[in-house]
């Protein structure tokens, strides 16, 4: 239960503060954008996909002359790029060779239960496992993988360990012209000796933010076009808590798909919210010769404490569009699919968001939970029953914005509630991580198809280890 994972002591909280930023090391910017290194599949025959994922440090460099120290799958940070197909079955062994337990979650996939990766399943230092499930018709989205082990999650990700796994549509609507280039941002705090620091009592309240977004593991880098080339491009929010709020200046940008994939119909778009964990896919089109720039702008999610990093202003990605014409492109079509509306609710859940804090004989103890409960592995929150349709009430009634997720389905947004004021979404999307800013409460319906236990948490990791996390048991 609970007794490893003590409430936080903030006694020495102010002696790490402002420490933040300080000796940061700058990261070399522009180099030509790398796309993620596919993982091979090595079955022979079609239908299956299988491989292996190794979990093990390695070094990389992100400054000249200096090695840091990483958690990498297969060597690499992301980690390579699962590619499936619709209908697959998916059978991928996990090494884990980093020293100490961890999990392979499948973040937003419609896996059973057991092969999920929940921290109730661990897999030893030293150990291998069979992750195996079928990819179901439909399933075609943009989700990722990452460890999820009891009280190590945030760390494990923050050093390295993340990828994307892309379940492709069999008839895709889109068209292969415009490529498919997946974008992923992690968040990097380096110091000057080239090593990632260890979090600090900031880190654990507000979420770990580093020093630079990086994309592919990249600062800055550049992507080369031609004018009027449209590009396909799949953005995946792989901070530990980073909200990134993103304009793409001299580009156009059309939402074509969410977390669960694509939208019904493409929806014209200048700037994009997207909170740790949360994806969106974009057809952007490069009309104009020049630089085009995919920038931060400022977003406040609530900070506790002094030293709220600056988000505005960060290029992320510089595209390079040249005055040669790309070759005509295909357009995109006006409808994309189809997406099912979920019958009426027969069940309704309300989960009450809030941060607590707490004098005690060391200092403050702070505590981040839903409905006034803190994370218990032994302990079932919510009984549900496979198939139902549910309501879902998110309540935030904390300080800072929080990221919630979902395992195991996609859900839809019903609409948002602030101050009295009710909003309808804008469109209809399959998600499985939605922002609950502060004093806001969301409605998702959702239908839970495969029995098991699954979490539901914020995705803020360091929130998500310190107890904003549950477990609903979907009973067959
Ligand atoms: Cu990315 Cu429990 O999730
Ligand atoms: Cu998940
Ligand atoms: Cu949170």
């Amino acid at each position: 239960g609970m007794s490893d994972m003590p409430g936080m002591d903030m006694g020495h909280a102010g002696h790490e503060m402002g420490a933040m930023g300080q000796g940061a090391a700058s990261l070399p910017e522009g180099e030509a954008l790398r796309a993620l290194p596919p993982l091979a599949n090595e079955a022979g025959r079609p239908g299956l996909f299988k491989a292996r994922l190794t979990a093990q440090s390695a070094t990389a460099r992100f400054v000249a002359d200096r090695d840091t120290p990483i958690l990498a799958y297969n060597g690499t940070s992301p980690g390579p790029l699962i590619e499936a197909f619709e209908g697959d079955r998916v059978e991928i062994t996990f090494a884990n060779r980093i020293g100490e337990q961890s999990t392979i979650h499948w973040h937003g996939m419609p896996v059973p239960a057991d092969q999920d990766g929940n921290p109730m399943d661990p897999v030893a230092a030293g150990a291998d496992r069979i992750y195996a499930f079928d990819l179901p018709e439909g399933s075609a989205g943009s989700y990722w993988y990452h460890p999820h082990p009891h009280g190590r999650t945030a760390e494990q990700v923050y050093r390295g360990l993340a990828g994307a796994f892309v379940v492709k549509a069999k008839a895709d609507p889109v068209p292969a012209a415009y490529g498919d280039t997946v974008l992923m941002f992690t968040d990097l705090r380096l110091a000057a000796d080239g090593s990632m620091p260890d979090s600090t009592m900031n880190d654990q309240m507000n979420g770990r933010v580093g020093d630079h977004v990086l994309v592919n593991g990249q600062k800055n880098p550049k992507l080369t076009v031609a004018m009027g080339a449209k590009r396909r491009l799949r953005l995946y929010n792989a901070t530990n808590a980073r909200f990134l709020r993103l304009v793409f200046a001299n580009a156009v940008m059309t939402v074509i798909g969410s977390d669960g994939g694509l939208l019904e119909k493409p929806v014209a778009t200048d700037e994009i919210l997207l909170s740790p964990a949360e994806r969106v896919e974009l057809v952007v089109a490069f009309e104009r010769p020049g630089a085009a720039t995919l920038t931060t702008l400022d977003y406040d999610r609530g900070w506790m404490g002094p030293g709220r990093p600056a988000d505005a202003g960060q290029t992320l990605l510089t595209v390079d569009v040249s005055d040669a014409p790309a070759e005509a492109m295909p357009p995109l079509p006006e409808r994309l699919r189809s997406i099912a509306r979920l019958a009426a609710p027969t069940v309704s859940r309300r989960l009450v968001f809030t941060e607590t804090m707490a004098m005690n004989a060391t200092g403050m103890e702070m505590g981040f939970l839903i409905n006034g409960k803190a994370f218990d592995m032994g302990r079932v929150d919510i009984v549900a029953k496979a198939g139902e349709p549910e309501l879902w009430e998110i309540v935030n009634q904390a300080d800072m914005d929080h990221p919630f997720h979902l395992h195991g389905t996609q859900f839809q947004v019903v609409e948002r509630e602030r101050g009295g004021r009710v909003s309808k979404p804008p469109y209809l999307a399959w998600k499985d991580t939605v922002n609950v800013a502060r004093g806001e409460t969301v409605r998702l319906v959702m239908r839970q198809e495969r029995p098991g236990s699954r979490m539901y948490h914020c995705h803020i990791l360091e929130h998500e280890q310190l107890g904003m996390m549950g477990i609903v048991d979907v009973q067959a």
